[in-house]
């Protein structure tokens, strides 16, 4: 008796190893086929971050992403692979992957240093700065005007760069927006609207009815060779500790819409001057990065 029951467990094991050999290539399919068919275990931390769309990550990124502009961000970015993500939310901001002139709107900051003009925003034909006060001829060629805090600013250039040997003046400052318009009128006639365009606002698109632009010269050469003068290289230092920037860069004509103009200088505040320059944006660039709170 006693001996028989020492084989029972030898047999149990004997049988449930005999078990599991006849079922091991089964359950080692069923566990293969079962792994080919499942996703694998990081699907979807990969696929969250790629089903977030382009659009979706601009506006988590950057705070001048505008909803409204959603459709022309993505048509603007189709033609513009070679732009950066920054470049395609700022220019479709400014209005630039539209023709200028079209979708214009008023000029937002209206009577302050930091009021934007250019090809989409206008001032009305009846807008006239507030406390427009004209130099004497000490600092200009006579008869020109700009809003006080820009003539006080402009004064103290001045005579900044007269203390270090340098003379300049305003050759024109304020233009009012019939002055303009004979202005753009004459040129048109001299060399075509396209031309035209090129180096002369329409009436209530200049810079110029601000009150807070000014064109320079050194009382020698013509302004058009400004950039020779030794007073040009002293502006591009020195402009900007006295609120003045220099509109119309070289290199960014196409985004400013005027070919290059050495001689004109807006005021917006020695701070923002500053940072301005630092940024190496134009006006309209960094105004819709960090100034456009509609
Ligand atoms: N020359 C500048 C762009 C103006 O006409 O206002
Ligand atoms: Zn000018």
């Amino acid at each position: 008796m006693e001996q028989k029951k020492v084989w029972i467990p030898f047999l149990v094991i004997i049988m449930l190893l005999g078990l599991g050999m006849f079922f091991f290539p089964f359950l080692q399919k069923q566990l293969q086929r079962e792994k080919e068919e499942a996703p694998p275990f990081e699907a979807e931390e990969i696929t969250t971050p790629n089903s977030q769309t382009w659009e979706e990550e601009m506006a988590k990124t950057y705070d001048y992403y505008k909803e409204e502009n959603q459709d022309r961000y993505l048509a603007y970015r189709e033609k513009h692979s070679e732009l950066s993500d920054e470049n395609i939310l700022t220019y479709v901001n400014i209005g630039l992957d539209q023709p200028y002139y079209t979708n214009t709107k008023e000029a937002p900051n209206q009577n302050t240093p930091y009021v934007l003009v250019n090809k989409y925003y206008y001032l009305g034909s009846n807008y006239v700065p507030d406390n427009l006060e004209e130099l004497d001829t000490n600092y200009s060629k006579g008869g020109i005007s700009l809003v006080k805090e820009a003539k006080e600013a402009f004064i103290q250039l001045v005579d900044a760069a007269k203390q270090d040997g340098y003379t300049i003046r305003a050759i024109s400052a304020y233009r009012s927006y019939e002055y303009q318009e004979g202005l753009y009128q004459r040129y048109v006639n001299q060399d075509g609207i396209e031309l035209a365009d090129t180096y002369s606002a329409r009436p209530g698109f200049s810079d110029h009815q601000t009150g807070l632009a000014v064109d320079v010269d050194n009382r020698e050469l013509d302004f058009n060779s400004f950039e020779q003068t030794k007073e040009f290289t002293w502006m591009q230092e020195h402009a900007v500790e006295y609120g003045f920037i220099l509109r119309y860069p070289k290199d960014k004509t196409d985004i400013t819409g005027y070919t290059y103009e050495s001689w004109h200088y807006r005021y917006v505040g020695v701070d923002l001057a500053q940072k301005i320059k630092a940024s190496n944006l134009t006006f309209d660039e960094y105004y819709m990065r960090y100034l456009d709170k509609n």
